[in-house]
């Protein structure tokens, strides 16, 4: 899968891409993460990528020009399945549509900023708006942040044990059961003894139980 991250803040997107699972799976060649500053596909002098809002108000909007000229030139290189722009009045992100954005190709990713973008890029450039939860976020980095790491460990091979994303909360509607490792008793605490006696088709019926218990009382709402 690639991956092209088109951003005004490169810088503050790059860690969470040089650390861990994300860096591993780079590392593997599973996916390629490329990074566009839209201030290099701009003439303006002091390389200004936005406005003020025609009609007045607070607030800069980024212009069309530099992100048509940043997603024409991908296009001209490949084909993408989706043109994906990051914004708190997207759809809301959750593990089915992580799921399906796992499955493609070749994604650019749209950062937004300030009062967001011009509504002509939405109209005619985007094919799919994202937010990351009902609050408002400075830009689009951190959520971009947070949709790539989601698709990207679903990637097979990505995770050392390809069945453990198939078993993640949310993976069934259902939150994830409890998890317990050694010590076996600490300060009078104990795990529970299923979990230590070997039975492993007993071990299953208590994870699943365990997990429709924990969705009833923390997650009602998944289940209907
Ligand atoms: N940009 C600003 N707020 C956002 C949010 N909640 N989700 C995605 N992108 C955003």
């Amino acid at each position: 899968m690639r991956i092209d991250i088109i951003t005004v803040l490169p810088e503050l997107l790059r860690s969470p891409f040089e650390a861990s699972i994300l860096k591993r799976a780079i590392g593997k060649g599973l996916v390629e993460v490329h990074f566009h500053d839209l201030r290099d596909y701009t003439d303006h002098s002091y390389k200004q990528v936005d406005d003020y809002q025609f009609g007045g108000g607070a607030g800069m909007v980024l212009m069309i020009e530099p992100i048509d000229r940043c997603i024409s030139s991908l296009k001209s290189e490949r084909l993408y399945d989706e043109v994906i722009y990051m914004t708190p009045d997207g759809e809301t992100l959750n593990q089915k549509t992580a799921n399906g954005l796992s499955l493609l190709k070749n994604i650019i990713i749209l950062c937004g900023h300030y009062k967001g973008v011009d509504q002509r890029v939405r109209d005619s450039m985007i094919t799919k708006e994202i937010s990351i939860g009902d609050y408002v976020l400075s830009g689009g980095e951190l959520g971009a942040a947070v949709l790539c790491d989601t698709i990207i460990r679903l990637i097979p091979g990505v995770l050392n044990d390809e069945t453990s994303a198939l078993t993640d909360t949310f993976q069934d509607n259902l939150l994830a059961p409890p998890v317990y490792t050694r010590p076996s008793e600490y300060k009078g605490m104990k795990v529970p003894d299923v979990l230590l006696s070997g039975n492993f088709p007993e071990i299953e019926r208590w994870r699943e139980e365990e997990a429709l218990k924990r969705t009833e009382n923390l997650r009602p709402d998944l289940l209907q």
